[in-house]
């Protein structure tokens, strides 16, 4: 008997490629407009994409408004808010929401993840952050960040209060007996009783029990500290890779700490791919760097001043990047930009358009050659799946689910129809 073929998992979120917005056929409010993202959620589900991602930030980006004004992710929609109209129009899809760990609560956090996996019928997902935009913080009332370790310990504390709170009831709970009276059974209610450093939460929550009994964890930090709350607590792990060989080591580096933290379920590590599609290598490098040339040097210059945790404004952009010291913005950023410059020897112009443009892994070029370097990542162990960003939207999509998911599908890379009852069992993740 054939071994049965190991499935992508495929995830997509909008373009963060900050030329987007301007390419040819675009439009440029796509994102934050719920007419295109119910046709964005329907499209990937007729896809057979496993989920959309959705990520947030609870500020407008840092920057001045000379540059501000060049970006289109400058205002987007709350994903909680979004993603239950999104659930109303959609019957498989997984819906993923950003939400902070620093600045929300987790009481009021666990209960709309409860409610959006009730509501969509088990197909809520969460992507668990520790806020690094400055501007966050002045949002709430605080004049910086806690200290990056100490975001990370409220993290995971945050983590373990939803948890205790999604155990509130047990599945079968509400008895409902009309004749006797008794709406519950209360054997069957369990109290968390949170008494923690960050946290003093009782209990129980106020919503039923998640019908996937607890939304799929997703966490993105890369640094020590972020890959360590990974291994403990995510189910599905976001990062952003740039070649095979790097990416196996931290394949092999995010299974060897979650076996090490005593987990035995099998921990997803799907990374981040902006896929440029043409009907020959030479047109989608074409329309790839149309995209660059889309992006304002001043933008870029703020951005990678943003993604560094330092502001560079006073070097000049035609020199080399200077020694950047370490800040409380995100560590992982700060370290993939400063090797980038190292590697490819760059200016900080140079620079900064590759971070303002996009710094991730690439598939750039025809359908099949898509398709290949796909299936090289899952067979080499670099990645389960990806996240998928298109060139802009609608068309990138569009060209994705007629071209690219029909050869997935006669490779056996990607399903044909859904198999799960919900977003958990689609992924293959454990029952909880
Ligand atoms: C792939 C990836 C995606 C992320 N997406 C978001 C996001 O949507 N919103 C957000 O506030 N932070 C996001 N973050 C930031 C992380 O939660 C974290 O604050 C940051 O990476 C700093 O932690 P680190 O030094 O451990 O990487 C993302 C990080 C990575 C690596």
């Amino acid at each position: 008997m054939t071994p049965q073929l190991k499935k992508l998992i495929l995830l997509a979120m909008p373009s963060i490629h900050a030329g987007a917005w301007r390419y040819p056929g675009a439009i440029p409010d796509f994102h934050r407009r719920f007419e295109h993202m119910k046709w964005f959620a329907k499209t990937l589900e007729k896809g057979r994409f496993d989920g959309l991602f959705l990520p947030d930030s609870l500020a407008v980006r840092a920057g001045s408004v000379d540059t501000l004004m060049r970006s289109s992710s400058v205002v987007t929609l709350d994903p909680l808010t979004l993603l239950p109209a999104l659930a109303a129009v959609t019957r498989h899809l997984g819906l993923i929401a950003t939400a902070s760990t620093t600045y929300n609560e987790p009481y009021m956090l666990a209960r709309r993840l409860a409610s959006l996996d009730v509501i969509s019928a088990g197909r809520a997902g969460w992507n668990l952050v520790t806020s690094s935009n400055p501007n966050e913080a002045a949002n709430f009332g605080v004049q910086s960040h806690l200290e990056h370790g100490a975001r990370y310990d409220r993290a995971r504390e945050f983590s373990q209060v939803m948890e205790g709170l999604w155990e509130s009831w047990e599945a079968d709970a509400f008895c409902m007996d009309a004749a006797s009276g008794v709406y519950f059974d209360p054997a069957k209610l369990h109290t968390p009783n949170h008494q923690g450093p960050h946290f003093a939460v009782k209990g129980p929550l106020n919503v039923a029990r998640p019908v996937q009994g607890r939304p799929v964890i997703v966490q993105a930090g890369a640094s020590e500290a972020g890959r360590q709350i990974a291994a403990e607590t995510a189910e599905v792990i976001f990062t952003y890779q740039t070649d095979l060989a790097s990416a196996q080591v931290f394949y092999a580096d995010m299974r060897s700490r979650a076996v090490a933290a005593g987990r035995t379920d099998a921990v997803k590590v799907v990374p981040a791919v902006l896929v440029v599609l043409g009907d020959t290598l030479e047109q989608a490098q074409r329309k790839r760097s149309r995209l660059d040339e889309l992006v304002d040097d001043q933008s870029c210059l703020a951005t990678l001043s943003i993604a560094l945790g330092h502001d560079i404004s006073a070097y000049d952009p035609a020199g080399p990047l200077p020694e950047i010291p370490e800040s409380n913005a995100s560590k992982s950023g700060r370290d993939r930009v400063v090797r980038l410059a190292a590697r490819e020897n760059l200016s900080i112009l140079a620079l900064a358009r590759r971070v303002c443009g996009y710094q991730g892994l690439e598939m750039v070029g025809t359908a099949e050659m898509i398709v290949d370097q796909m299936a090289l990542w899952l067979q080499q162990e670099a990645a389960d799946g990806f996240n998928v960003m298109f060139s802009h939207l609608p068309g990138g999509v569009s060209e994705f689910v007629a071209q690219v998911v029909p050869l997935l599908q006669k490779r056996g890379l990607l399903r044909k129809r859904y198999e799960g009852r919900c977003f958990r069992e689609n992924l293959g993740l454990v029952k909880r």
